[in-house]
């Protein structure tokens, strides 16, 4: 029986990058990781917050070099997501980490789009490629990375806003952003993860965001709460993600079902799954059991993910309808 049918729209296609893989391409590559054992480096996968996580994950890149990679990890990633009930996947990637390595922007989205691709008739998943500025680099190199991407607009749906999030707010990126705008691209951006919810509204005012990844922390600031609620934003939220950083001490803790109670448009989803214990459907069953969501709610939840996406209205429906006639196979 496949899990209930749902879009992915908070996936850092470099998150999914399994222990398995990492080592066969580093022993292709020529690459030598500082850890053993593929088992040695799942015992480095404890972190303290944001920054401890990104220090691993920009170090395990080092093994990502041609197209053929790149292409390899979104196949390895479509196969799992199309086991977790996943229609379509909205996936983040992150080029200054691979240029800053001598890897060309065109050698990442060539072997990125090359799996995508396929993905409708190999998974029976539809994609979009959201491409992210790391805010803790400067707002010219984000402008660099722009112009960078310009010959591959097409095969982009929009621009993001990762990496570490204190001391870096979206004001930052205000150029780089309208930039995106005027060229046709839809823009979301991390914002209140582990920084501030003034963050959240600068991502609105300031970069006018069609979505917030993330955006946990927009329950400090009831104003702002209703404001979300109001304009129908969605926020992409990552509970497994949450707990693996240290945003909240438990799942128990979680405010995901707060968060619906006050009419919010949250999605769930899994940010960085080969690093946070579980894939989109995981997050969804262990939110299920830790908050008792009924099936309901899992349906609307469901039926979230499709709605906040950059799908067009017409695809939209039909998904909505797919998760409409869902039939739980008794337990989500
Ligand atoms: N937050 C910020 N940047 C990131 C994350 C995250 O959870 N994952 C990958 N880059
Ligand atoms: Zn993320």
């Amino acid at each position: 029986m496949s899990p209930i049918p749902k879009a992915e729209l908070h996936l850092h296609i470099e998150g999914s990058l399994e222990p398995d893989l990492a080592f066969a391409l580093a022993e292709r590559n020529g690459v030598v990781l500082p850890y053993a054992s593929e088992d040695e480096l799942r015992q480095a996968y404890h972190f303290d917050g944001l920054q401890d996580f990104l220090d691993l994950y920009y170090s395990l890149m080092a093994v990502l070099r041609t197209e053929d990679d790149f292409a390899e990890l979104a196949h390895a990633y479509l196969a799992r997501a199309r086991r977790q009930g996943v229609r379509h996947a909205e996936i983040f990637f992150d080029p200054q980490a691979h240029t800053a390595r001598g890897v060309a922007i065109g050698t990442v989205i060539g072997g990125l789009s090359r799996a995508l691709d396929e993905a409708p008739a190999a998974y029976g998943i539809t994609t979009r490629l959201i491409m992210c500025f790391l805010r803790d680099q400067s707002a010219e190199s984000a402008l660099e990375t722009f112009e960078a991407a310009r010959p591959h607009l097409d095969r982009i749906a929009a621009v993001g806003l990762d990496s570490a999030e204190a001391g870096n707010p979206p004001s930052k990126f205000r150029e780089v952003y309208a930039q995106a705008r005027a060229a046709g691209l839809k823009c979301v951006a991390h914002a209140g993860e582990e920084g501030p919810p003034a963050y959240i509204t600068e991502a609105l005012d300031v970069l006018k965001v069609d979505r917030v990844d993330h955006g946990v922390r927009c329950m400090e600031d009831e104003a702002l709460v209703a404001r979300l609620a109001a304009e129908r934003m969605p926020l992409t939220v990552c509970p497994l993600s949450n707990i693996r950083l240290r945003v909240f001490d438990t799942l128990q803790d979680h405010p995901l079902r707060r968060m619906l109670d006050a009419g919010l448009l949250v999605t769930v989803n899994s940010d960085d799954p080969a690093y946070f214990g579980g894939y989109v459907h995981d997050n969804l069953t262990a939110v299920t059991e830790a908050l008792g969501l009924d099936e309901e709610t899992v349906r609307r939840l469901a039926g979230n993910s499709f709605t906040a996406s950059f799908l067009e209205e017409e695809e939209k429906k039909a998904h909505l309808r797919a998760v409409e006639e869902y039939v739980f196979p008794g337990g989500v």
